[in-house]
């Protein structure tokens, strides 16, 4: 049995991934901002170096798997917190954690990103360059200028929509890059990201302002299936990448979104 920490453990697609590695036998460590074995705040880098000295104290120094699912959404007011949250805290904690993953022998991360990175026009090409630079400070800026230059329908819809999007993408270039640097790929940890579409967790139907489940057909993306995800689809995919036996795939993007990205850009691969 394996021993994997899981960031946003306390909800949705966190929790269910808990309880698909626990329900497997194995040992877990979550990481959250509160009911969790690890609290702490990934979105700052005091929050991030604390969780990474806890799950190396709670893991003996040797992870089979980390999964980054800790994020916020787009209705989130500061679009500064979204980057800090959504792209800085998964590849802080990831590059910290290399280590204890290589010492596995088969170590894998999975990062969950979003079908808005493909979906969403509002993509801040300044924003992902300063994330993929690695420059906290100078995105966090940007971020908040470029929300305040919004127009008002938008910040009225969703305040950070493009600093969400523009995270994801970033967040998915990132995973794409590293996974394929001998620092990773050469020493056998693999590295993907799954990119869901609408899971009806807190953060969802607090993004559309929904208490309870709302219709597919009136969704603003196209719903192919029909139905919207629940954590446990997610989960399940996230728990395949995890796997020792799952050797073959890094790099990759998967989309678990019922089929929203292919119908709206059908001919991109
Ligand atoms: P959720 O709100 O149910 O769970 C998110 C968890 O992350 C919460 O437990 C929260 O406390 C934790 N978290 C938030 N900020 C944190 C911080 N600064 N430090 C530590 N933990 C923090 O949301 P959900 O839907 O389960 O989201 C999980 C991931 O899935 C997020 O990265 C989100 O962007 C992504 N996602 C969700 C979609 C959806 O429709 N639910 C669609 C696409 C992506």
């Amino acid at each position: 049995m394996g021993t994997y920490a899981v960031t946003g453990s306390a909800s949705g697609i966190g929790a269910a991934v808990v309880a698909n590695l626990s329900a497997a036998g194995h040992t877990v460590i979550g990481v959250d901002l509160h009911d969790a074995d690890v609290i702490a705040d990934l979105g700052t880098s005091d929050g991030r170096a604390k969780a990474v000295q806890d799950i190396l104290a709670n893991s003996g120094g040797t992870l089979d798997g980390v999964a980054a699912v800790a994020g916020v959404g787009p209705s989130v007011p500061d679009a500064a917190a979204v980057m800090s949250i959504n792209y800085f805290g998964p590849v802080a904690l990831l590059e910290a954690l290399r280590p204890a993953l290589e010492r596995s022998g088969a170590g894998r991360a999975v990062v969950i990103g979003s079908n808005s990175a493909t979906t969403v026009p509002l993509i801040d090409d300044r924003l992902v360059e300063l994330a993929l630079a690695g420059d906290e400070d100078a995105a966090r800026k940007h971020a908040r200028a470029a929300q305040n230059a919004m127009p008002r329908e938008v910040l009225d819809m969703a305040p950070s929509i493009s600093a969400y999007a523009s995270s994801k993408f970033a967040l998915a270039r990132w995973v794409r890059r590293t996974a394929v640097t001998p620092e990773w790929a050469r020493r056998g940890v693999l590295l993907n990201a799954i990119a869901p579409g609408a899971v009806l967790t807190p953060l969802m139907l607090g993004s559309t302002g929904n208490t309870t489940e709302p219709d597919a057909d009136e969704f603003p993306t196209p719903m192919p299936l029909g139905v919207f995800g629940h954590p446990e689809d997610i989960a399940f995919w996230v728990h395949q990448f995890l796997r020792p036996e799952a050797r073959y795939t890094t790099g990759a993007i998967l989309y678990v979104d019922g089929g929203t990205d292919a119908a709206m850009r059908p001919d991109a691969q």
